[in-house]
């Protein structure tokens, strides 16, 4: 009897582990698999059947006994799990195989496409995989949205023997966790798409960032690395062709700002990290001084089915320059909170409404969260949104990673205004004063108006404190923390009177 049950460290802090114990001790064969997003049922354990696999959730592990005994009519049993509503309304290509296959596990990976735009991208030369690239409409899934192949043109472009491919696992923002869920359900994508990355640019030596606390997906990131390059996927001689690339893992210590791309690569350099004036930018002077690429987990582990199914299979995906799929993430005060990989285009209504169910609590929603702490907050007469950058750009919006936050009816956004100023104020890494210091006038202004002293005048001062601190800060820390803080005010007045 093989039985899938989720390592993935979501499925583990609601007692995954237990339950494989006692499936286990009842003489299954567990395979500990990455989670398929729907967080609500975790832990989701699988049945292996004829039909396909059957799912269980959320199972504790009393449950395990009742459910070996009764089968399918056991109430927590909910059919098969490529059938269920949630996972048939994806396009799930960055996430093909997460909750699939063994995580670890070479053959599962090949067996399951596994090296498909490895070897496509290989049979080409270098430009034409940029140019494949470029063909797809692959936009930076960090938040930025900058197309990734004209970023590898410019590495590749670049002159010099040594450049490197960095990729930033230092998944910060609020309601985002999808480069987590990747790196522990499917680390072989993201090896894949570094050394499509490498061959594309010239690199010869990558490193995965990622944030301390995420101690798992750095031990599963660690352990296939070693056991890609005892495959010869990683190494002197990848895959036989002679090109030359190896992979490291680097752990941050914790800052926000570190996610920042040039913070990042300073920390890589063993510095505290601190953002880099740019230009230059980091394509062409990045880790070290050498061109480097630095993307996002999402970019790159997109790229492989990007080779194996060609650019327009992926470009034919999404609504204007928004091309492609992205790995929603619904989170906060949500019924049925997970991941969600779709093409752009789909509404932020039928994401959180739809797909997500509402509120956790059953009220109304009442203000939604895109984009991480520094995205702005969206009332529900905007739900109609489609997910695309330049969609929300017009409302002064922003996708950002992909983060959904839900608040329901009880949100206080002046609250929600004031935590956005203290956390830049938190997290600043102190380089320029509109962010350092705004950041703390910003808390004091907000605290004024909610005491009720002169409003119209701290109102006033706060919104102009806001245009300095998007004018004037060096990186989109102090730029944008003014979108909640101004999102807030346009919406949702009445809170801070
Ligand atoms: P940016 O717009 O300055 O740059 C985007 C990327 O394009 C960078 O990698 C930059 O080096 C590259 N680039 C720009 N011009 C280029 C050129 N001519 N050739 C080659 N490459 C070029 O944006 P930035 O500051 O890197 O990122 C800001 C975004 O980060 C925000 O929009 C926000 O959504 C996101 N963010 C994401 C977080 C997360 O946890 N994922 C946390 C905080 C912010
Ligand atoms: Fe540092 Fe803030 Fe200035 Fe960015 S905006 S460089 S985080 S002080």
């Amino acid at each position: 009897m093989k039985v899938y049950v989720p390592g993935d460290s979501a499925a583990r802090s609601v007692g995954a582990d237990v339950v494989a114990t006692a499936f286990e001790a009842a003489g299954a064969t567990v395979v500990r698999n990455g989670s398929r997003g729907m967080l609500w049922l975790e832990p989701l354990v699988e049945f292996e059947t004829d039909r396909g696999r059957v799912g269980y959730g959320p199972v504790s592990p009393e449950a395990v006994g009742e459910i070996l005994a009764r089968g399918e009519d056991h109430e927590l049993c909910q059919g098969l799990v490529e059938e269920l509503p949630w996972m048939r309304a994806q396009t799930r290509l960055c996430f093909t195989r997460v909750g699939v296959t063994d995580p670890l596990s070479t053959t599962d990976y090949e067996a399951n496409g596994g090296l498909a735009g490895l070897r496509a991208a290989l049979a080409k030369r270098p430009d034409g995989v940029v140019a494949e690239v470029t063909e797809s409409g692959l936009r930076g899934r960090g938040g930025a949205g900058f197309p990734a192949g004209v970023k590898w043109k410019t590495v590749a472009e670049a002159s010099g023997e040594l450049k490197f491919v960095c990729c930033n696992a230092d998944e910060g923002d609020s309601g985002t966790f999808a480069d987590r869920m990747l790196m522990e359900g499917d680390p072989y994508a993201l090896i894949e798409g570094m050394t499509i990355a490498a061959y594309a640019v010239g690199a010869t030596e990558g490193y995965v960032y990622v944030r301390s606390e995420y101690p798992d997906a750095v031990r599963v990131l660690r352990e296939a690395i070693r056991r890609a390059r005892a495959a010869g996927w990683l190494g002197e001689d990848v895959l036989g062709t002679g090109m030359r690339f190896d992979l490291f893992v680097r752990v941050g210590a914790g800052a926000y700002i570190c996610g920042e791309e040039t913070s990042m690569l300073d920390s890589l350099e063993g510095k505290r990290g601190m953002v880099r004036a740019k230009p230059p930018i980091p394509a062409i002077t990045g880790l070290f001084g050498k061109p480097t690429v630095v993307n996002n987990v999402l970019t790159l582990a997109s790229v492989p089915a990007i080779l194996a199914q060609g650019a327009a299979a992926y470009a034919d995906l999404g609504v204007g320059r928004s091309r492609g799929t992205q790995v929603f993430q619904l989170a906060g005060n949500i019924a049925r909170g997970g991941v969600f990989e779709t093409a752009f285009g789909i509404t932020l209504g039928e994401l959180v409404g739809d797909y997500g169910g509402g509120t956790r609590t059953g009220r109304p929603v009442r203000a939604i969260q895109v984009g991480g702490p520094l995205g702005a907050y969206i009332p529900v007469s905007q739900l109609d949104l489609p997910m695309d950058y330049e969609a929300f750009a017009q409302v002064g919006a922003m996708l950002g990673h992909g983060g959904i936050v839900v608040f329901d009816d009880t949100v206080d956004m002046a609250a929600m205004a004031r935590f956005a100023m203290e956390f830049c104020a938190e997290e600043s890494c102190g380089k320029c004063t509109p962010c350092r210091v705004g950041s703390v006038r910003g808390v004091e202004v907000i605290d004024r108006i909610v005491a009720g002293q002169d409003p119209e005048g701290n109102l006033a001062l706060l919104n102009d404190l806001c245009e300095l601190m998007t004018d004037g800060s060096l990186c989109a820390m102090g730029g944008l923390t003014p979108n909640p803080v101004r999102s807030a005010l346009l919406h949702f007045p009445e809170d801070f009177s």
